[in-house]
């Protein structure tokens, strides 16, 4: 837990929403009232890559590069000083049911979705999002299911 005091502005960073809870009464109060509380999960962001094959033929990530973009964003990721607590998580997944939308890549907390064709798209991923904070546009899926 972290308790950084700006003057007018009091921020308190705790890992997880269960800290809040561990805090002096008077603190709770104090910060309720006048603190902005960030609450930090163990990584601040995962990135899961679906890296399922699917038989016969059908559609799926792992056919389209899956695997190596995940290891390519793994090594990256620990180049970058990214990976660990606190950083970035990069996690094989499933078939996360976007196959037709493939490969697919998804950023948590933010629960953003990729599609991505090659490791300039990751390394554009790593550095605009989990860096920049800002989400790749041009890479996004839709969030909601399309009609038809
Ligand atoms: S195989 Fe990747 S979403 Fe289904």
């Amino acid at each position: 837990m972290n308790l950084f005091d700006f003057g007018t502005v009091r921020v308190v960073r705790v890992w997880g929403s269960s800290e809040i809870g561990k805090l002096p009464k008077y603190l709770q109060v104090v910060c309720l009232a006048s603190c902005e509380i960030i609450i930090m999960s163990y990584y601040r962001h995962h990135l899961f890559f679906c890296t399922n094959q699917r038989e016969g033929g059908c559609r799926c990530c792992n056919a389209r590069g899956a695997t190596e973009a995940r290891t390519f964003a793994k090594k990256r990721s620990k180049e970058l000083g990214l990976a660990g607590p606190g950083g970035v998580r990069v996690n094989a997944a499933g078939c996360l049911n976007r196959c037709a939308e493939g490969p697919v890549a998804v950023v948590y907390p933010q629960g953003v979705w990729y599609s991505y064709s090659g490791q300039e798209d990751i390394e554009e991923i790593l550095q605009a999002h989990i860096i920049g904070g800002e989400p790749v546009a041009r890479l996004r899926l839709p969030d909601a299911p399309t009609a038809g």
